[in-house]
Order: C-alpha cells, then sequence, then structure tokens
C-alpha cells in the first residue's frame, strides 16, 4: 500500500507510489478487471449510504465555477449524484482511497485524473439479472486511457446482485447468453473494483431483501504510458502467459502499450509469441519479431490481423 497519495485539488488528480507488479498488471491485461474487498472504513460507507438516501446534508468543499448550492441539490437527488465528489470524506476516503490510487497508479500513470460524473445504480432487491452489455462508447484497442470504478458502500455479497463480469471480453466484440454465468465482483461493504470500460458486465440477479447502492466512475490517464509499476526482475515478456489463441496477441498488445513499447510490437501468427502453452520444451518462435502484423483490433479482414 502507498504511504502516502499526494492530492493535487486544483489540477484534480492525485499521485502516489505505484502498488501493482509486472505480474499483476499483465494480469489486467488478461482478466480486465480487479477488486479490492472492504478497503473504505464502515464509518465512511455509512455516511455516503446516507447522503445517497438524503439523509445527510450537502458540504461541498467548493463550488465548481456556474454552479450554485440549488444544482449540487438537484445533481445530487438524481441518477447521477455527482455533487459526492465535492464532499471533503468521500474525496479522501473513497476517491483517494490509498489501496484503490496505488492500483490506478500503476494502471493510469502518474497524475490520474479525478472522476468528473458518478452514477448511482441503486437496485431494490430482489431483481432479475440484466443482460448481459459493453456500456456506450467502448472502445476496443490497446490503449489504457480512463478505467471504471464501482463502489459498494453497504455489504454486496451474491445474493445482493453484484456486478458479474465475463473476464476477458474488454479485448474484443463479445456476446453471452442472459442465462451463461460471469465472475461475481462481490465483497463487503468498502469494496471497490475497477474494470475495463470495454468489459462484458452486468448486474447479477439478487434474491436478498434490501437497498443496493453502487457508484460507477471513470478515472483519467494524463501522462503518456510507461513501465513505471513496480518491476519485477525475474519478468520476461518472452515467456509471460499472455492467454490463448485470438486472445494473447491483443492481451499482449496491450501490456507493450502499457509499458510504452507500442511501436515495438510485431506478430507473426499461428503458434508463434505471444502464444504459449506450458506443453512446450522450448520458447516461442516469432519474439521480438521486427517485422511482422499488429492485431486487427477492429476486425475487419478475415483473420485477426492487420499491417
Ligand atoms: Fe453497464
Amino acid at each position: 500500500m502507498p504511504s502516502s497519495v499526494e492530492y493535487d485539488s486544483e489540477a484534480r488528480s492525485f499521485d502516489c507510489a505505484p502498488t501493482l507488479t509486472d505480474s499483476q498488471v499483465l494480469e489486467f491485461c488478461r482478466d480486465g478487471h480487479l477488486l479490492l474487498e472492504g478497503v473504505v472504513p464502515d464509518e465512511i460507507n455509512q455516511k455516503c449510504c446516507d447522503y445517497l438516501d438524503g439523509k445527510a446534508p450537502l458540504n461541498p468543499v467548493m463550488m465548481p465555477p456556474g454552479l450554485t448550492l440549488d444544482d449540487l441539490e438537484r445533481i445530487r437527488s438524481s441518477h447521477e449524484p455527482s455533487a459526492i465528489l465535492l464532499e471533503e470524506w468521500f474525496i479522501e476516503h473513497v476517491l483517494l482511497n490509498p489501496q484503490l490510487a496505488g492500483a490506478l497508479r500503476s494502471l493510469l500513470g502518474a497524475n490520474v485524473g479525478l472522476p468528473v460524473i458518478t452514477s448511482h445504480h441503486l437496485a431494490e432487491c430482489p431483481m432479475p439479472a440484466q443482460g448481459w452489455h459493453q456500456d456506450a462508447d467502448h472502445i476496443f484497442g490497446p490503449e489504457l486511457n480512463f478505467l471504471e470504478v464501482f463502489y459498494f458502500p453497504q455489504d454486496t455479497p451474491a445474493g445482493m446482485g453484484p456486478t458479474e463480469v465475463f473476464p476477458g471480453t474488454h479485448i474484443g466484440p463479445n456476446k453471452r447468453d442472459f442465462e451463461e454465468q460471469g465472475v461475481l465482483l462481490e465483497g463487503p461493504a468498502g469494496t471497490i473494483g475497477i474494470h475495463h470500460q470495454s468489459i462484458l458486465h452486468r448486474r447479477g440477479v439478487s434474491t436478498s431483501t434490501g437497498r443496493r447502492r453502487m457508484l460507477k466512475y471513470n478515472y483519467w490517464r494524463s501522462a503518456p504510458p510507461q513501465r513505471d509499476w513496480i518491476v519485477e526482475d525475474d519478468f520476461d515478456f518472452h515467456t509471460a502467459y499472455y492467454g490463448g489463441h485470438r486472445t494473447a496477441i491483443f492481451v499482449a498488445h496491450m501490456f507493450y502499450w502499457l509499458c510504452g513499447r507500442d511501436d515495438d510490437y510485431r506478430v507473426i501468427g499461428g503458434q508463434a509469441w505471444p502464444w504459449r502453452t506450458p506443453q512446450q520444451v522450448f520458447p516461442s518462435m516469432g519474439y521480438n519479431a521486427k517485422e511482422g502484423y499488429r492485431p486487427d483490433w477492429r476486425r475487419t479482414g478475415p483473420d485477426t490481423f492487420t499491417l
């Protein structure tokens, strides 16, 4: 955990030491999600529930240009209660939560931009599951310019309809039947999840009774990508596990982009790097190819490659 999070209230950004390693950054590239269970203190979780239920007064740290207290009241009682982003307790303990900050700093680089809007995904349980979907305006590409973060201020076990994701579906068009089950991002009050905006997800089915509150917002990259998270001495780009066929070439591309090595990245296809299997007896061929192809994120041709 970082010892301190430096907050720049003018720029609305923060910086801190990164907490993820090479292997964990690559794992995020493969899965597209990360869960931090119960990282926000109970007192803050309760305060958040009261705020969202309209039981706590507004106390903004400042008034954004062009807005009045009446505007903030209107915003607070909407489905996008972004006025909460101006509450000191929320900024300190939720937006700048040290464990969250360290993970975001690892994936988004220095001086991470803070959210400008939040949406409240309220569910009066029990409720059926949502259909599987990828959010509006998602992009398939190697870039990671922003991340979607959600926060559960109350206990959100499986019965309370936590967010459900299909790991690995952020790298391209994907569909799943309603009946298919993904991974439940469940946890106690104060759980924060991070996911790639393009991942296939939904609100899971809830069978318990009660109010499930969930706030969702984006953090933003401001620095060019570089490998400035925790570097592992024994991390080997050649033998790392990027995934299977039709997957590894995209995951490795994202990892190279995050390392600031997008221009270096070429693949030759087939069983060549970055694909590998535990049964092979020598490292994959095609590593560090100077000429070759790039993954076709737009899927415009007969294969998954482009020049
Ligand atoms: Fe969604």
